[in-house]
């Protein structure tokens, strides 16, 4: 993986789709530009090693608040990795500064590095729309695009496309997709439906399935069970389990319980600083 960049990160290595993915974050003379596959992508294909997201050093501010503190952190492949703290600690903070969405904030501010797999998602050049579809999220209220059908919401991605995405290519993603959620069985029927009409479980899983469209590595997750009932929470917990074969998942969540039954590896976060980290079995049972 060494000396690859980000930007031609899809195109050496040999994983499900990976023929169709070639130059997928391309540098053009006006600029840097995003292009995703033309081709379907195999995102319910078999395990495939996940990326690895280190932060060194990182310091984020909104405006004069230092809201998180010189954190250093290696986020492991194929595994759930869980952000926890109090209130306000600065979890969200962190997690929104992974894939670049922490310089949306008018007046916020990052130091340090965040590398994918070695390459500085924040270097010189770097597109940060194609660093969000590297590194996708899903957020704690589900968010699907309400005026949307289930289907356009799960192409949505592909729609972003410089390059042409044929129906039956869209057909076979949305369907991939919504089966790797979980979802397929439930909207099969309804896919022109609006988005907005599913349950509050459904469009979670909607959201997931449009972020797993774009064949991500890494995927974030804020709280996604906070908006849910036990048995929604139960299917995403599931469903975490089964996608860290194939992808990183980093998830904020209040919940020890459920920090303790998804993840591998904790981050204890407090008053932006992150004071504890590694195995959730060590992490919890610590005195
Ligand atoms: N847009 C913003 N502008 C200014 N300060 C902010 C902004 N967003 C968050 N903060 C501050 O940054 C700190 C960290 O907030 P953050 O949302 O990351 O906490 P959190 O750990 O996710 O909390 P919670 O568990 O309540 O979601 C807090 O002090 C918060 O008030
Ligand atoms: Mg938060």
């Amino acid at each position: 993986m060494e000396g690859r960049k980000l930007k031609d990160m899809f195109g050496t290595e040999s994983k499900p789709g990976a023929e169709a993915e070639e130059g997928r974050i391309k540098m053009s003379q006006a600029g840097p530009v995003t292009e995703t596959s033309s081709q379907p992508q195999d995102v319910a294909a078999s395990a495939r090693r996940a990326k690895t997201l280190e932060a060194k050093e990182v310091n984020l501010y909104y405006g004069d608040f230092h809201a998180v503190e010189n954190v250093n952190m290696t986020i492991e492949p194929n595994k759930v990795t869980a952000l926890i703290g109090s209130s306000g600690c600065g979890k969200t903070t962190f997690l929104r500064s992974l894939n670049r969405m922490h310089e949306l904030t008018p007046g916020a501010t990052v130091k340090g590095s965040i590398k994918l797999d070695g390459e500085d998602v924040y270097a010189n050049g770097v597109d940060p729309v194609a660093v969000r579809s590297l590194i996708g999220m899903v957020f704690q209220q589900p968010n699907p695009f309400p005026t949307m059908s289930i289907y356009d919401n799960v192409a949505a991605g592909l729609n972003f496309n410089a390059r042409k995405t044929s129906k039956s290519q869209k057909d076979e993603v949305v369907e991939r997709s919504l089966r790797g959620a979980h979802l397929w069985d439930e909207v099969k029927d309804r896919l022109q439906r609006p988005g907005s009409g599913l349950s509050g479980g459904q469009q979670q899983r909607l959201c997931i399935a449009r972020a797993i469209s774009v064949n991500p590595e890494v995927i974030l997750m804020d709280e996604p069970c906070s908006a849910l009932d036990p048995i929604a929470t139960a299917r995403i917990e599931s469903l975490m389990d089964e996608l860290k074969q194939n992808y990183c998942i980093v998830i904020v969540t209040h919940s020890m319980q459920q920090a303790a039954r998804v993840s591998q590896l904790t981050a204890f976060f407090h008053m932006g600083f992150l004071v504890e980290e590694g195995d959730t079995t060590d992490v919890f049972t610590a005195r």
